[in-house]
């Protein structure tokens, strides 16, 4: 018998007739990170939705501590010690942090056994916070906080469960590097305590400092495995890929022009205040700061998706009155949110509808939508960012974490905007796509539109943008040509 935590074999999976997984071997030691890593679709998650008891596998067969294992659903899967913090966030957002960390494991009052002991759960809930020191408080409900915090929410509510594996799908992609950090503090001690963990992430950087293993999965087979000290970046891109990977930050040769799109003293009342700037003609324009410094804040301002909003935003020198989403795409603007589960898609609905969802103006005559037509819009958009889909017309739920990223990026780029703005536009996105995702951005430049990036990724900001601004406490505190600073610059503006 093996002293292995888990031990997968030959493990395959179908979805109608998709083969997602492909004779799965994968083994996982007490006291490791064992990172698992492959392009947007590969079958990362649905291998750890398996694990997860989510659904079954067509074949193979799963050891738990040497113990066969097929959970026949996620209760069972967590009792016997699989504690899975899933790509998608997950929480119920009309009820507090505590309530979510103790949803259907709720204390009761000893002597009143259907009276729930909220004062106890909070409090328990309090301690797990300050033991981590996360910015959190147990009495916040989920829907007022920002992506980070759920994201935080998810990862005590996995803590909180005596696990034996614990499986993190992409866990920082919404965190900022300081809140990473924090998390991998915690992964380590965990790792020290001798939890098995399984680490799914598209930020290479990471893999290469938290994992012991990494195991590569391409198109749903599992082509590579090696101890970190065998590891090089390059390495592991190859194997995900199938080939090496140049020129990642590819070079732009837009011509700058006049000044397309300008905001002064734009405020809301809230959280931002006098935010002034200008993007021209062929310019990108990075938007750099912590998570929470009001970067979402602004665009959300701009998109008219935030009332009371004050000051002045123009496009070619004349004055926009934007009131709601409709009035900002109508005079032009797009607006990739960050958050594409709350804002962004309708996950039930078909692929091609949610990238036509906002252009049906461009679709059809004399406003009578042709289906047809629709279909082989989308199906071309969404060709032109590589989403890796059966069909146009299936559900958006059924893509994959990145493919979904990609879906709303073909959106906007449908909307034949001359403004955009993208909100952590490769968030959950494959090495090998961000690139597609940068030669994009690129080509938008250079037919003239201005474009404002969201990003917390510092080589990214410093990779795509001519300029960067930067933001604290709802405030610019920087404007910086890219090619005169430097990214210790850049988080010195956003953090004194
Ligand atoms: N419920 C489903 N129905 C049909 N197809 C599905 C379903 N869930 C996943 N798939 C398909 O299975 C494949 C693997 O998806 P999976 O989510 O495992 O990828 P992943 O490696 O996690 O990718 P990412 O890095 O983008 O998160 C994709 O082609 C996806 O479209
Ligand atoms: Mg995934």
């Amino acid at each position: 018998m093996s002293n292995d935590r888990l031990d997968i074999q030959g493990l395959g999976k179908a979805f109608g007739t998709v083969q997602v997984l492909r004779d799965v071997n994968f083994r996982l030691r007490a006291g490791t990170v064992h990172a698992i890593c492959g392009e947007n679709g590969a079958g990362k998650s649905t291998l750890m939705k398996i694990l997860a008891g989510n659904f079954p596998a067509d074949s193979g067969q799963m050891f738990l501590e040497g113990r066969p294992y097929a959970p026949a659903n996620p209760a069972e899967a967590i009792r016997a010690g699989i504690a899975m913090i899933y790509q998608e966030l997950d929480l119920a957002e009309h009820l507090t942090v505590a309530e979510n960390i103790f949803l259907g494991q709720e204390r009761t009052a000893s002597r009143w056994k259907f009276r729930l002991d909220n004062n106890a759960m909070t409090q328990e809930t309090q301690e797990l916070i300050s033991r981590f020191g996360f910015p959190l408080t147990a009495d916040a409900v989920i829907g007022d906080l920002s992506v980070a915090q759920a994201q935080m929410v998810e990862i005590l509510k996995a803590l909180h469960q005596n696990a034996k594996i614990l499986v993190m799908d992409e866990p920082t992609s919404a965190l900022s590097q300081t809140e990473a950090a924090q998390l991998f503090t915690i992964i380590h001690r965990f790792r020290e305590e001798g939890l098995a963990i399984i680490y799914i992430s598209h930020r290479m950087e990471e893999i290469m400092d938290l994992a012991d293993e990494v195991s590569v999965l391409r198109d749903g087979e599992m082509v590579w495995h090696a101890p970190i000290g065998d590891c090089t970046v390059e390495t592991i891109i190859r194997h995900m890929v199938g080939r090496e990977l140049v020129d990642f930050y590819p070079k732009r040769n837009a011509k700058i022009g006049d000044v397309l799109f300008a905001v002064e003293n734009l405020c809301d009342h809230e959280k931002i205040a006098d935010v002034s700037f200008q993007v021209r003609r062929g310019e990108v324009v990075g938007l750099g700061g912590l998570v929470g410094a009001g970067r979402t804040e602004v665009a959300n301002a701009i998109f008219g998706v935030s009332k009371h909003i004050s000051g002045r935003i123009t496009m070619q020198g004349k004055d926009l009155k934007i009131h709601s989403p409709a009035d900002a795409i109508r005079a032009r603007i797009a607006y990739l949110t960050e958050d594409r589960k709350r804002t962004g898609l309708c996950t039930a609905l078909p692929c091609s509808w949610n990238i036509t969802l906002p252009n049906l103006d461009h679709i059809g005559m004399a406003r009578i939508l042709s289906l047809k037509k629709e279909l082989e819009q989308s199906r071309k958009e969404g060709e032109r960012v590589h989403v890796r889909w059966a069909s146009p017309e299936d559900a958006a739920d059924t893509l994959s974490g990145g493919n979904q990223q990609k879906l709303l990026l073909a959106r906007w780029l449908m909307a034949e905007s001359d403004f955009l703005i993208f909100d952590e536009p490769t968030r959950g996105i494959d090495v090998g796509a961000k690139k597609d995702i940068y030669l994009l951005l690129n080509e938008l430049a250079e037919a003239g539109k201005g474009l404002l990036v969201i990003s917390s990724e510092l080589p990214e900001l410093f990779g795509v943008c001519d300029r960067i601004l930067v933001m604290r406490e709802g405030r610019l505190t920087a404007n910086l040509q890219t090619k005169d600073t430097t990214p210790e610059d850049v988080m010195r503006h956003a953090t004194i």
